[in-house]
């Protein structure tokens, strides 16, 4: 089952009204308890990726689909969205957007009391959810109320109380602060590794993927055009560079220093600590020269 936990064959799709397929000829594999990111451009087609994983597309848009897409075993047209919820929980990129409740409490119990969840269940859930977004002692407050971190989180909690095995994530940190854009990112992390949680993350901060994801998919005019570990997706700065998109800093400057004048020589950096341990590396080298 882990093989092909999440996989996607030769999708297509195109939205109604369009000129050009949203998503062409798409194909990937997503391993169970593997961290994910989605990078590229404006428009690339992340979002329409990200929906196709619970089958919001095709089934709730006019447009058409070509190709497969099955999660943990579902095939995503042959089951309902709420079923294909109960497997993979989705957050997006504005959490006002999701939360309609009066209280945080309220927020996660939504989902919940509309699938059946006995009271009792529906309380330890929500304790359990608010301690592993560390917002234990928040039941009562008005989500409203929440600093922008806090809300993405608030949304990260309701979305796993249905304990999903799989958590996607569209652009969840677009709208935060550094502070917040570090709690989400610890959130997930923490999930993935302690729970075995699945993330599918469509997002911008390149540094922080390079820590965090097993793999990064690029999207570009809706196919994917680079796929590996973030060493190898990041190694093609100028791929990268000429649809758009940025490369962690550190790497960057180590290409420009190899470009210019020949002076990295060997595996581009992808994190800072690569970047100083590579460096005093050298100076203790040519110190022994
Ligand atoms: N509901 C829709 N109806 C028609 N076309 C759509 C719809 N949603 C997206 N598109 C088009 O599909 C393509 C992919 O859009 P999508 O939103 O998936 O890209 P994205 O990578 O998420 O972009 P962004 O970085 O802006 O979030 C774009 O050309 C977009 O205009
Ligand atoms: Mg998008």
């Amino acid at each position: 089952m882990s093989e092909d936990y999440i996989r996607i064959e030769n999708l297509t799709y195109q939205y109604a009204d369009t000129d050009v397929p949203a998503l062409q000829e798409v194909n990937l594999e997503i391993s169970k308890g593997e961290y994910v990111a989605i990078v590229g451009p404006c428009g690339a087609g992340k979002t329409t990726l990200c929906l196709t994983l619970n089958g919001i597309v095709p089934k709730m848009f006019m447009g058409e689909m070509v190709g497969r897409v099955t999660v943990g075993g579902m095939n995503t047209v042959e089951h309902e969205v709420r079923e294909i919820a109960l497997l993979v929980g989705m957050v997006f990129d504005n959490p006002e957007f999701q939360l309609s409740q009066m209280s945080v409490e309220e927020e996660i119990a939504l989902g919940l009391e509309s699938r059946g969840i006995p009271r009792e269940e529906i309380r330890r859930r929500i304790s359990e959810v608010l301690d592993i977004v560390g917002l234990a002692g928040y039941e009562e407050r008005s989500p409203m109320a929440l600093s922008g971190g806090q809300q993405q989180r608030l949304a990260i909690a309701a979305a796993l109380a249905i304990h999903p095995d799989i958590l996607v994530l569209d652009e969840p940190t677009s709208n935060l602060d550094p502070i917040g854009k570090q709690e989400v990112f610890e959130v997930c992390a923490r999930l993935n590794r302690e729970s075995g949680t699945t993330i599918i993350i469509a997002e911008h901060e390149v540094e922080v993927m390079a820590l965090y994801a097993d793999k990064i998919f690029v999207l570009n005019e809706g196919r994917i055009v680079l796929g590996g570990t973030p060493r190898e997706v990041f190694s093609e700065v100028d791929a990268l560079q000429s649809i758009g998109l940025r490369v962690p800093q550190v790497t960057a400057l180590a290409h420009i220093l190899q470009m210019t004048a020949g002076k990295w020589d060997g595996e581009y950096p992808i994190t800072v600590d690569e970047a100083v341990e590579t460096i005093q590396n050298r100076w203790k080298e040519s110190a022994h020269a």
